[in-house]
């Protein structure tokens, strides 16, 4: 049976590029899109997630070459608005376009010393704001081997799950990123990454079934056009978080075009 949930493929470029860069993957990913090999993605929503110096230029790209992605923010504040010197609120990521934000990346849990209640404050302050949250989950190699997995993922959701219900979760994105697997090549196989994805899923199901079967959770680390398909065929994998690969304009829409063929 078909599945009720769309794919998507999300692009993190983390704190890397620059507007001489901005515009080259702008006009490589046109060059590749009008090439005869590949054809625009349709059954699939595609976002890149910038650093917030240049979401209006890419924004202003986007538009101006007709491409189909969505914008989006790597972080936001929790805070609506005010004196938070160096921080930068929902509306404001809205007002310049963006339609998603991450919470809670893993880079920012270890770098920055994120909890798992300043990630759902951030994931509310992303709802209020009209923007799509990418709830970020996952564990690290020693909490893997320790068995660890599955409470520390549920802990990580029920940080959101608690505190306004079930339904909070709707019209939010779950991304499980095994920490051990980002920016190292270490792929998670499809099945360990499958197995996590089910539990998350069945964990939602708990609650509201119908919030599960539609929710979206889609897979981060190491992702290449290379793994893309294996990945993306199990059957909880809605999609991919793409880090070090998104770099590349050609290999960002050959994943694309990888999801897009499977689904
Ligand atoms: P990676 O990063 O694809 O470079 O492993 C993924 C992420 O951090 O979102």
């Amino acid at each position: 049976m078909p599945s009720k949930r769309k794919y998507i493929v999300a692009g993190n470029w983390k704190m890397q590029g620059s507007r001489a860069q901005t515009q080259k993957w702008m006009s490589d990913f046109n060059d590749d899109l009008k090439s005869k090999l590949l054809t625009k993605p349709s059954n699939i929503d595609i976002f890149i997630c910038p650093s917030y110096p240049y979401l209006d230029l890419v924004r202003h790209h986007l538009n101006a070459l007709d491409i189909p992605i969505q914008l989006g923010a790597q972080d936001l504040s929790p805070y609506a608005s005010g004196a938070y010197t160096g921080q930068v609120s929902g509306s404001m990521l809205a007002d310049i376009g963006c339609s998603y934000v991450l919470v809670g990346h893993s880079e920012r849990r270890q770098l920055c010393g994120e909890s798992n209640d300043l990630v759902a404050d951030k994931f509310f302050a992303a709802k209020r704001a009209g923007l799509t949250p990418i709830l970020c989950v996952g564990e690290t190699l020693a909490e893997r081997q320790n068995n660890h997995t599955e409470s520390l993922v549920s802990a990580q959701l029920n940080a959101i799950l608690l505190r306004e219900g079930v339904q909070a979760i709707q019209n939010a994105i779950i991304a499980y990123e095994p920490v051990w697997a980002i920016g190292t090549g270490k792929t998670a196989t499809p099945q360990e990454a499958q197995e996590v994805h089910r539990f998350l899923r069945q964990w939602v199901a708990q609650q509201s079934e119908s919030i599960a079967d539609l929710l979206p959770i889609i897979y981060g680390g190491s992702v290449k056009a290379s793994n893309t398909a294996s990945l993306l065929e199990m059957p909880d994998i809605d999609g991919a978080l793409v880090g070090g690969a998104s770099l590349e304009a050609h290999e960002f829409l050959t994943i694309c075009q990888s999801a897009s063929s499977i689904r």
